[in-house]
């Protein structure tokens, strides 16, 4: 299964609920990361929480790199952010649950993230000024109940609610994103 009509788009529930922990790292489990990982390289996302799947799991895929050509998939589970900067950060972010839309997005510049793979290991991940930092906060945002939405003012909620609604109108499909006014990189997430 990798059909990216299976994306929850805003204004779903599931998006904005807080995922459950994973306590055994099971065959369900497992499929779940393999579809999902299908899912995201099939939207051409950079990464995907599974909530994005209509599944309230503490569960994301990330691989910023295989728009260079090699797959590099990471299955975070239970992940954890453990340190970020004070320093922050503006990039255009996109999200496979918004189509046709980028929001500026300011993070820490820095961040520390602890989580399972799919092996049962706690891993960590440290990542700075790169589109890892910003996938792996966008990511688990989405694990609790957070989406682009949550770093905007009531303003720029309402445009961006309604570019959405005029994208998916004009045909947009998770992965699309609209060009990006500042940053010089953003896919889906
Ligand atoms: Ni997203």
């Amino acid at each position: 299964m990798s059909s990216t009509d299976d994306i929850r788009i805003t204004g779903d529930p599931i998006l904005e609920e807080v995922c459950e922990p994973i306590d055994t790292i099971d065959d369900e489990v497992k499929a779940l990361a393999r579809s999902m990982l299908d899912t995201m390289y099939a939207a051409e996302g950079c990464g995907l929480a599974a909530p994005q799947v209509g599944v309230n799991k503490r569960l994301v895929v990330v691989d910023c790199e295989w728009g260079s050509g090699e797959k590099t998939p990471y299955v975070l589970i239970n992940p954890e952010i453990v340190e970020t900067s004070d320093e922050l950060r503006t990039t255009g972010e996109g999200c496979l649950s918004f189509p046709g839309v980028t929001v500026q997005v300011e993070r820490p510049r820095r961040v520390v993230v602890h989580a399972t793979n799919l092996d049962g290991d706690v891993m960590r991940y440290e990542a700075e000024d790169s589109l890892l930092a910003v996938c792996l906060q966008h990511e688990i945002d989405h694990l609790d109940g957070k989406t682009l939405l949550d770093h905007l003012g009531p303003m720029a909620r309402m445009r961006v609610k309604k570019q959405v609604r005029e994208a998916i109108e004009a045909g947009a499909k998770p992965g699309d994103v609209a060009k990006p006014e500042k940053a010089s990189k953003s896919k889906g997430k």
